[in-house]
């Protein structure tokens, strides 16, 4: 028997600008089996079950691009500080940068910080519950508005994320490169087809959920999942071997920087010594971000001490290196070579730093949003920062 002839009841998405896809099964019984299986394996989350549209928000936004676990404390100290968005919206930007320090991609925080204030303006403080007011929102893209509206709202809106992807690019073997346009569509399109249902908050949340834990990249445990008979790659291909992705080696545009790791002393004995730092723009790479002071060079290899004398003189530094240390940084697109030379004063020397430049002490800098960057050359001069490498994406 072909593969397809075993298919007793195919399920045939009803969109014509997107190919056939079969289910093994009727889509009804398997949404029943997701949803009874959700009630009984879910993960109980400190967002779920609250019926809360700001919390959901909150969550979606923090879930972005981070796991679960790293959320949790997250998640319960900004709710706590900010459990409206009229809270949220009156704070200043410090603290909000403060409470999300160590998740990292801190636009996500200012442009939910800006969601709020939009809230308050348009809407009496109150998250309005359409998809277009809710995607008006800034910072609030199609899955996050459909996360609200279904989560919140129990409105039949689909979402797509990388695990609902995965679960759908398996149960329906589709072999469309998994970011390519025609499989963004057939994604939306089969998300919208499981979500016009019962409950589909909970049932978004249950293909999401199957995906974090069962359907998982490398290991899925099919053994465990409730769709496993549905489930066409399981029965007919490697489920491994979806979603299907094109590899193409990411090729970074290569920049060089010198930069300074500055510290004076804040009292006599000089034990408690303060840094220089410095915001970054708003807009752009590391908008917002502090910065220790860096300034652009041209060459690729490590830097003639020339090149530090010159810009040293620029700042009136005079007092010699204790060390230097280079760091390596990738972003997603680019990467930044790092060459800092470390200076002890011994006190305020006359200085010309820029004039955003703001002396720091650690338990100041923990607080701050400090860009990537910045806080793996600090971590790697040895300064005692409480966040651990690689927490402050
Ligand atoms: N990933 C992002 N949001 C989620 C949710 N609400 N449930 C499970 N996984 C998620």
């Amino acid at each position: 028997m072909s593969p397809l002839e075993e298919i007793t009841d195919p399920i045939i998405t009803r969109s014509r600008d997107v190919p056939k896809l079969y289910l093994r099964a009727p889509l009804d019984s398997a949404r029943a089996d997701l949803l009874s299986w959700y009630d009984q394996h879910k993960r109980s989350l400190p967002w779920r079950d609250i019926n809360d549209p700001w919390s959901t928000w909150v969550s979606e936004i923090m879930l972005q691009q981070t796991r679960v676990s790293s959320v949790l404390d997250y998640f319960d100290r900004f709710m706590d500080r900010f459990p409206t968005p009229r809270d949220l919206a009156e704070a200043e930007w410090d603290e909000v940068a403060s409470l999300w320090a160590g998740l990292g991609y801190y636009s996500r925080a200012r442009n939910l910080w800006e969601g709020a204030k939009q809230v308050v303006e348009r809407h009496h403080g109150k998250v309005p519950q359409t998809l277009t007011e809710i995607k008006a929102l800034k910072g609030v893209g199609p899955y996050t508005a459909g996360a609200i509206c279904s989560i919140a709202f129990d409105q039949p809106t689909p979402i797509v994320d990388g695990n609902v992807m995965r679960v759908f690019a398996r149960l329906y073997c589709v072999t469309e490169e998994m970011r390519s346009a025609p499989a963004q569509k057939i994604f939306w399109r089969l998300a919208s087809d499981w979500a016009e249902g019962e409950r589909p908050g909970d049932l978004n949340q249950a293909i999401m959920e199957l995906g974090a834990t069962v359907c998982t990249p490398k290991s899925p445990t099919c053994l465990f999942c409730p769709l496993r008979d549905v489930c066409r790659a399981s029965h007919e291909a490697d489920p491994l071997s979806f979603p299907v992705r094109e590899r193409k080696g990411v090729k970074r545009a290569h920049e060089s920087w010198l930069s300074i790791v500055i510290s004076r002393p804040v009292n006599r004995s000089g034990e408690r010594r303060e840094y220089a730092l410095l915001p970054r723009p708003q807009s752009g790479l590391l908008g917002g971000q502090w910065s220790l002071p860096m300034k652009r060079r041209e060459g690729i290899g490590a830097p003639l001490e020339g090149e530090f004398n010159e810009w040293f003189s620029e700042l009136s530094v005079v007092t010699p290196k204790v060390k230097s240390v280079s760091i390596k940084h990738a972003f997603t697109h680019k990467e930044w070579s790092l060459w800092a030379h470390v200076i002890e004063l011994e006190e305020t020397d006359d200085l010309t730093l820029p004039n955003e430049v703001k002396w720091l002490e650690i338990t100041d800098i923990d607080r701050l949003a400090l860009g990537g960057p910045s806080l793996k050359m600090m971590l790697a001069v040895g300064v005692e920062l409480k966040r651990r490498r690689g927490s402050g994406r």
